[in-house]
């Protein structure tokens, strides 16, 4: 009887302090040093002090003599892995090439930005997908590096550039939405990558195929973010799904008008349709930006942060490809891409705002949106949320329910709400 009695002080004690322990555990980054004991594995290390032009070597890729193609012997699939891959790439922005010069080093790519492989099947067929407008250096210069860079990985591929039509506000997401469908009606693409036009790979071992069980942030390490990634939910600039997955999420929000804020949103929605986000090393997943001045036309999304996101969740079923529409003013061919004009209406706040002071451009980068400067002012603490590791899946962003715990209370400075929304 006694013994029983002073039994159960112990067994409390010892439950206590195995709780203490675990506690002290996680928070003590037991968590990483878990996760990097199941084999985490880090990139592959480039060195990019050493680098190549992505045209060297080109011409050995040209057909010697196209066969007839022959049903009875289909051609055999390309190697898993292509011979002419050469790693990190030589990028440089400082001469803005002619689309005729472009055309002459690329002489095996056909009318709309097509290409394919000769004499091997291609592992996949890609659709490259660029919405723009009014930023016909930076197609220059995306063209001039992207279409070598693709032959060398062996694909099929096609290069879509989806021009907005019109004075309104630009909209990226719809773009991409209209891209999709338009690219899908020519042919069954494996891949879409959406991709915006100032961004540059450098490294063609950055393979322009998709994931198949996960949408894929492409774009990991840019220059402009020091080489890693903003943000553990950030899904900006070069992004890879498969038309299946696209079609889970949905599509892209349509609803985005002006910078940013869409990106969030379509993070939000990978996990709401019970997907991860993939990501290719980041000693792999490289990116220049083209630099730029500020431009007009693509105010700030004045109404980003919670309340849009927030409509994620109950919004994403219903605002997306289900709901797209827009007019194809015209589908051109031009040699280097697909250049689909299109009419996808008008930004419904526009009315209700002071006129834009001007009209061109596309989204303004640099951006002085204070969401994205707390975001990167503030590089998260938790060292399991942030990339130093390579290969991996970032932590799933915040649950839909924890979006609606982390809004601003009264008293409490937005942006400490707003960090701590993504850094969970
Ligand atoms: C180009 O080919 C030559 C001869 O095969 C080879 O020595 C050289 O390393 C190649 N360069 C690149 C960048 O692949
Ligand atoms: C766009 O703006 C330009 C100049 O500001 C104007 O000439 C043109 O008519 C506008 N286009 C449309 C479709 O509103
Ligand atoms: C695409 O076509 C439209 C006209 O249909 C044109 O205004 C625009 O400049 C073209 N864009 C590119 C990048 O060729």
């Amino acid at each position: 009887m006694p013994r029983r009695l002073l039994e159960r002080p112990r067994s409390l004690a010892l439950l206590v302090g195995c709780q203490f322990a675990f506690v002290a555990y996680f928070s003590l980054g037991g968590f990483r040093s878990l996760t990097s004991l199941f084999g985490r594995v880090s990139g592959p290390v480039f060195d990019y002090s050493r680098t190549h032009d992505v045209y060297a070597n080109l011409s050995r890729l040209l057909p010697r003599e196209r066969a007839p193609p022959d049903p009875a012997r289909p051609l055999p699939f390309c190697p898993q892995r292509s011979p002419f891959l050469v790693g990190p790439l030589t990028v440089t922005f400082s001469r803005v090439p002619t689309l005729e010069q472009i055309q002459a080093k690329n002489p095996a790519v056909q009318e709309g930005g097509r290409y394919q492989p000769p004499g091997c099947e291609p592992r996949s067929r890609t659709a490259i997908i660029i919405p723009h407008r009014n930023r016909e250096t930076h197609l220059g210069h995306l063209l001039y590096y992207l279409h070598p860079f693709l032959q060398r990985q062996q694909l099929q591929y096609g290069i879509y550039v989806v021009h907005q039509a019109g004075n309104s506000t630009f909209n990226r997401a719809k773009l991409l939405n209209v891209g999709v469908k338009e690219a899908l009606k020519d042919e069954e693409w494996d891949c879409l990558f959406l991709h915006d036009v100032d961004l540059i790979p450098e490294n063609d071992h950055n393979l322009y195929t998709c994931d198949p069980w996960n949408p894929k942030h492409v774009s990991v390490a840019m220059n402009k973010f020091g080489y890693s990634l903003p943000y553990p939910q950030y899904f900006g600039g070069v992004s890879a799904l498969t038309p299946d997955q696209y079609m889970k999420i949905n599509g892209f929000p349509n609803e985005y008008w002006g910078w940013g804020g869409e990106d969030d949103d379509i993070a939000t929605r990978v996990r709401l349709a019970g997907m991860k986000i993939a990501r290719p090393p980041v000693s792999i997943g490289h990116y220049k930006m083209v630099k730029h001045k500020s431009d007009k036309g693509n105010e700030e999304n004045p109404h980003r942060l919670f309340d849009l996101l927030i409509r994620t969740q109950r919004m994403w079923t219903q605002d997306g490809m289900n709901s797209l529409s827009y007019v194809l003013l015209a589908k051109h061919l031009h040699p280097l891409y697909t250049n689909l004009t299109v009419d996808i209406g008008t930004d419904p706040r526009a009315a209700r705002r002071p006129p834009a002071p001007g009209h061109e451009g596309q989204r303004h980068r640099s951006s002085t949106s204070l969401f994205r400067e707390e975001m990167l002012r503030k590089p998260p603490r938790d060292p399991v949320a942030w990339g130093d590791r390579g290969l991996a899946l970032t932590p799933a962003p915040p649950y839909p329910g924890e979006l609606h715990r982390e809004l601003p209370v009264p008293g409490r400075p937005r942006g400490q709400a707003q960090r701590y929304l993504f850094y969970l």
